[in-house]
This record gives C-alpha cells, structure tokens and sequence, in this order.
C-alpha cells in the first residue's frame, strides 16, 4: 500500500439486505450466517443493518499481542481491540483459504469485510507492496484469484460481505501514469478491477472501489479524471448494481473533519480543496455522478486519530505517533458516508524499513515513519501498542 505524491502531481497537471429477512433484531444463529439468504439492497446503506465483523484473523494478532503486554491496565486496552470490526485482507491467492475461517463465527447481524488486492503488478507506484503477479498475469488473477473467491461467497448466501476492491490501483492510473511500472500496469488493473466487479456482484455482497484519499484524487487536477477513471472500471464491468460507491483513506492518515484541514496552510494548499475526507467524499461525489458511477462511501479511520504527524500529505508509509481513531460506525452525520470502518488492521506493517530488503520504499525510511518495521502486512508489536496509546477515543 501506498499514497503517492500528488502535490507534486497536481503542480505538474497545473502548473487525483435490506430487504433480506437479515436485520439486526434477527436472532445470531447457532452457526454463521443467517438462516437464508442474505439480499444487501445497494440503494441503502448496508452499515446500518449489519456491523463490520471483528474477524478471527485481526482477533488472533490482537490476542497474541495482548500476551506480549506486562502492564496489567494496557492489556486490558488492548484486549479491546479485538472486538473492533476491520477488513480482512486477501491479498495473495493462497490467502483466500482464510474466507472460508473467518466465516465461521459471522452472526446475522454482521457483514464481513473483505479486501480484495492482488492485481498483477501491485502497487505500481511504491515497492511495500509489491505482490506475487507480475504485470500480464491478468488470467491468473481471474482464474486463480477471482473466480475462486467468487465461487466462495456463492456458496456462503446467507452471510453478508462488503469488500474493498484493489486500493490504490485505479488512483495510481490518475497520477502515476508517468511512471514506467504504473504504465505497464495500466491494461491489468482496468480489466482486473472491470472482471472483479462484474463477477462478485452477488446478492449477498456490496463493493466499495478504492478512492484513494483527498490528498491524492482529492486535487482539483485531479478530480475529474480520477472520477472518470472509476466509471469507467465500474462500466467496463457492467456497472455491476451492487457497487455502492468508493472506499477512501484505506490505510490513510487523514482526519473526517478537522477544520482547517492538516494541510491547509501548505503552500500548494489552493489547489486542493479536499483538506479533510469530508470534503473529499462530498466533493468528489458530485464528479463520481456526472461520470455515471454510484457514490457513496465508507473511510477507513482505524489510524487518523493523530494529526500533525506528516511531513508531507503524501507520506504513507508507518506514520510514527499515529493511533486507532473512531470505531466502526454507520453514524458519519453525512448522508454520503455509509460508515466509518477499520480497513487497515491497525498494527500490521505498511513495509519494511530495512533498506536491503527487495521491497523497500524509500517512504518507509522517512524522519516521520516508524522503525524498525517488518515488511507489509506482517505484525508489529510496538507499533500496535503505539496506536493503542495514542487511541482516539481511548480505549
Ligand atoms: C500489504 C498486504 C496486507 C495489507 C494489510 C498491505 O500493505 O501489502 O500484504 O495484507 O497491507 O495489512
């Protein structure tokens, strides 16, 4: 995962079930799911009949962390966590195998949030996150990847998912197109995104595209083709129905509201009016809607507790002082924003920062990202509770 560096981009370009019988009075059943089939209606906001799933994944890291912690009153905390709903991300093919775990304790009243993120030549833009098919394997990534998940989420009916799909693809093709890596996987991500949402747009599932953040598509250079980029994937797979809108700040940093924004007296301030997500969702879906694309949206707060933190909007990598922010939640007080989610399992790397390895990114060896850190999506410990001590709200 990674945020580019839009400013830069931007002064270039100037100068990116409802009506199921499952609701939330429904008693849990014994086993997972509901006792039918679930139908999520994408015209109304799922979140507010099903809560993010604290997975067993995510519960099992907190679990084992909270073994680590001596202090009597922080592991307290930390046990906490575990109880947060966050997306469980499957990002490599043999990761798949954890859907069918993780169904197993999902009761009627919870929806199961699932990122999807293996493209060929992932995150084109960075080298965190660089994943297992290269750029061409676009039939792998349909044969291997998302035809199997497909058939997974078709066999599972009467459970919920909401998915994120492939984060930072489609953003990296309104900004980083520049960039040799970004161009040769150009053609993958259109038709990977295209052929994933076409093919998971089930009854039982509600997808978000990945919109990257407001200091990325959130540039007025940036809007229009940033929208435009989306509607397209979302045509080219059919304008799948069950695609409610965009996911932003997946794995981000910035604040819902803060008011004047973090960025806001940085010098390139006027050409982005998008300082806070808020502003972000709100104005970029105005765009999303004139391109023909649906335009609701859920945010990823598990880490924007803290701001000031950055030194520039474009760092992405580990930011150091960070903590858990708001937990899931359908209340946003924007008829826009479906909810605010954990997509980023907080405490799991956002890449290395051991500068020998292959996949290190300069953004990890910043002054403002913490080290040492493992490679991406691997646990770490002090980072965990570092987000945990910088909570807010407190746990
Ligand atoms: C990593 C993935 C990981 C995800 C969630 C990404 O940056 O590349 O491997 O699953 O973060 O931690």
């Amino acid at each position: 995962m990674k945020f580019t560096q839009s400013a830069v981009l931007a002064f270039a370009a100037t100068a990116v079930a409802a009506p199921s019988a499952t609701t939330k009075d429904e008693p849990r059943q014994a086993a997972s799911g509901c006792s039918s089939a679930v139908t999520l209606d994408p015209s109304s906001n799922p979140f507010k009949k099903y809560t993010l799933h604290p997975n067993k994944f995510y519960r099992d890291e907190v679990t084992a962390a909270v073994a680590q912690l001596s202090d009597s009153s922080l592991a307290a905390a930390a046990a906490k966590v575990a109880d947060v709903g966050s997306f469980l991300w499957i990002d490599t093919i043999a990761n798949i195998a954890k859907i069918e775990p993780a169904l197993a304790d999902v009761p009627c009243t919870n929806i199961l949030g699932l990122v999807i993120y293996d493209l060929p030549g992932r995150d084109c833009a960075a080298k965190a996150s660089n994943g297992e098919l290269k750029v061409g394997e676009i039939s792998r990534y349909k044969s291997e990847y998302i035809d199997p998940i497909v058939t997974l989420l078709k066999a599972h009916p009467n459970t919920a998912f909401a998915l994120v799909i492939e984060p930072d693809s489609l953003p990296n093709l309104v900004t980083n197109s520049d960039k040799d890596t970004c161009k040769n996987s150009a053609a993958g991500y259109r038709d990977g995104v295209a052929y994933a949402i076409k093919n998971l747009n089930l009854p039982n599932v509600i997808m978000y595209l990945d919109a990257g953040h407001g200091g990325w598509l959130g540039w007025d250079a940036n809007l229009k083709p940033g929208a435009q980029e989306l509607a397209k994937a979302f045509k080219a797979g059919g304008s799948p129905k069950q695609l409610r809108g965009i996911a932003t700040n997946t794995a981000g940093w910035n604040a819902w509201d803060l008011s004047p924004g973090e960025f806001s007296t940085a010098s390139d301030a006027k050409y982005n009016k998008c300082q806070n997500e808020k502003i972000y969702v709100d104005t970029f879906a105005p765009e999303l809607k004139s391109a023909g694309m649906p335009n609701h949206a859920i945010v990823d707060t598990g880490r924007n507790a803290k701001t000031g933190l950055r030194a520039e909007w474009g760092d992405w990598c580990n930011v150091n002082g960070a903590g858990f922010g708001v937990r899931p939640t359908s209340s946003t007080g924007d008829e826009l924003a479906d909810a605010f989610v954990w997509i980023k399992p907080g405490g799991e790397s956002d890449g290395t920062s051991d500068s020998s390895a292959t996949r290190y990114d300069s953004f990890c060896g910043k002054d403002d990202a913490f080290k040492p850190a493992p490679e991406a999506g691997t646990w770490n410990q002090a980072y965990f509770e570092m987000l945990l001590q910088n909570a807010v709200p407190s746990f």
